[in-house]
């Protein structure tokens, strides 16, 4: 398995550019199942879970291209399929973004109910009491999820949670009401940027959806969508990684294609930690100085601070003298890298969902381990700021959401080595919380 050998203690500077948004990208392609014409994608990141949305793609029948330019073309005219299977989901949770378009297209759907999470217990009974709503008639058979419906119809639903909205419950039932009979009204539904874009992508190809970016969305609903082309947005979270990276070197670095305005919880933080930053509509430049402050942070739903970067203001507040907090509101128990960091010489202390951290002079070098996309990025940020040689593992973790991350680092300035950590290339598969399954029709 790969492994990254960090050496620490180089400053970052110089410019590096954003690609698309993973969690954008992800909903979108899944969307295509849906649309009977072709869709053409631009700007989609090429990661390892953007591979795995494709395979499964193309396990249901449908047909993608990737083009010389880099752009993604799917066609799924010719789809007969109607189940995705538990081999390509249990490897990606965001398989599950397959069941609304299957079933709004099809009338019937067989997901594998996606397993457990290491960043915490994570349901999908929103995504499913959304699609109920419509009128879907949904059971569990063999670890599938079986929906099934002549023609779905428009409703009137709330989609909040015991964590507020859900983000990609809200996309599985924004496309099963695009093509639902009559007009639907989904309450309490996310506010991300990704789903702004899905909604974006889904009116370009026909849909008639409004209110995306607000708590109420309103769709009218019709028979069919059709052809598209569509540039996903910049990715925030990726974005947002880059300008810790370079906060946590006191490094100057000029950060382009940033969607800035899908980022101001994010610089806020930052400035609240004392790292000024210029920002443009597309660009920004982090020039960090040693004045860094200890900050109390707390991870939301949109347009509050993602919860895909507490783990990285958790790394970089780890090196700020005083005392910090940072809580997560929507997945309570996100604290893996916690430990890790420790490892590393952090004094942090996990109370209930929050993390209460002593800033120390430095980090020093050590082995570690990665549990979860971005408590990686955590840690590569960590080795960074450290005293000598780090050694990652399981970095596949990090590849599934970010494209050439060390590359882009090293271009910084950075010294990341990857290499073989010589065990076998086995993917273990992370812990199975309990999952709730009993949905009735609503009448
Ligand atoms: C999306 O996951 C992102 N993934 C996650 O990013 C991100 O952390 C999350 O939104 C929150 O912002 C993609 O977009 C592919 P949720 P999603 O449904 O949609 C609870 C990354 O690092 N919940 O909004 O799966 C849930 O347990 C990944 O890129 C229910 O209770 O998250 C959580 O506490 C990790 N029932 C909260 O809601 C449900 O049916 C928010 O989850 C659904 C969710």
């Amino acid at each position: 398995m790969d492994m990254f050998c960090v050496e620490g203690g180089h400053v970052l500077h110089g410019t590096v550019r954003i690609n698309g948004s993973k969690n954008a990208s992800l909903p979108i392609l899944a969307a295509a199942l849906a649309i009977e014409g072709e869709v053409t994608l631009e700007q989609v990141p090429q990661l390892q879970d953007v591979a795995t949305m494709r395979q499964l793609l193309q396990s249901i029948g449908a047909v993608v291209e990737l083009l010389d330019d880099g752009n993604i073309r799917v066609d799924a005219r010719h789809v007969r399929s109607s189940v995705a299977p538990y081999e390509l989901v249990r490897q990606m949770r965001a398989s599950v973004c397959v069941l609304g378009p299957l079933l709004a297209r099809f009338g019937t759907a067989r997901v594998s109910l996606p397993g457990g999470c290491n960043i915490g217990h994570r349901p999908i009974d929103l995504h499913l009491r959304g699609l109920a709503a419509l009128g879907a008639d949904i059971r569990l058979e063999a670890g599938y999820i079986v929906a099934e419906c002549s023609r779905l119809r428009g409703a009137d639903l709330d989609l909040c949670g015991p964590h507020g909205p859900t983000v990609t419950g809200t996309c599985n039932v924004i496309i099963a009401a695009s093509l639902a009979q009559g007009r639907s009204i989904i309450r309490s539904a996310a506010k991300e940027p990704e789903v702004q874009d899905f909604a974006r992508f889904l009116n370009a190809a026909g849909a008639r959806i409004s209110g995306a970016g607000t708590s109420i969305v309103e769709i009218e609903g019709v028979d069919q969508l059709h052809d598209v082309r569509h540039t996903v947005i910049p990715d925030r979270i990726e974005a947002a990684t880059l300008a810790i990276a370079a906060a946590i070197t006191y490094g100057d670095v000029i950060i382009r294609n940033a969607p800035t305005t899908h980022m101001t919880c994010v610089l806020n933080a930052l400035n609240l930690i004392g790292i000024p930053i210029d920002a443009t509509h597309d660009t920004l430049h982090i020039r960090a100085s040693s004045m860094q402050r200890p900050a109390r942070l707390t991870a939301e739903p949109y347009p509050g601070l993602p919860t895909d970067c507490q783990a990285q203001f958790m790394a970089l507040l780890s090196t700020i003298a005083g005392e910090s907090q940072i809580t997560d509101t929507v997945f309570p128990e996100r604290f893996m890298h916690a430990a890790e960091l420790v490892r590393m010489g952090a004094d942090i202390r996990i109370q209930s969902n929050s993390a209460v951290i002593h800033g120390v002079a430095r980090l020093s070098a050590a082995s570690v381990m990665a549990s979860d996309l971005r408590a990686s990025a955590a840690l590569v940020l960590a080795a960074l700021a450290a005293e000598g040689h780090t050694e990652i593992r399981r970095v596949y973790h990090l590849d599934r959401g970010y494209h050439a991350f060390e590359q882009k680092l090293n271009q910084l300035g950075a010294k990341i080595q990857r290499t073989n950590d010589g065990s076998q290339n086995i993917v273990p598969r992370p812990h199975s919380g309990p999952i709730s399954l009993s949905i009735s029709r609503q009448a």
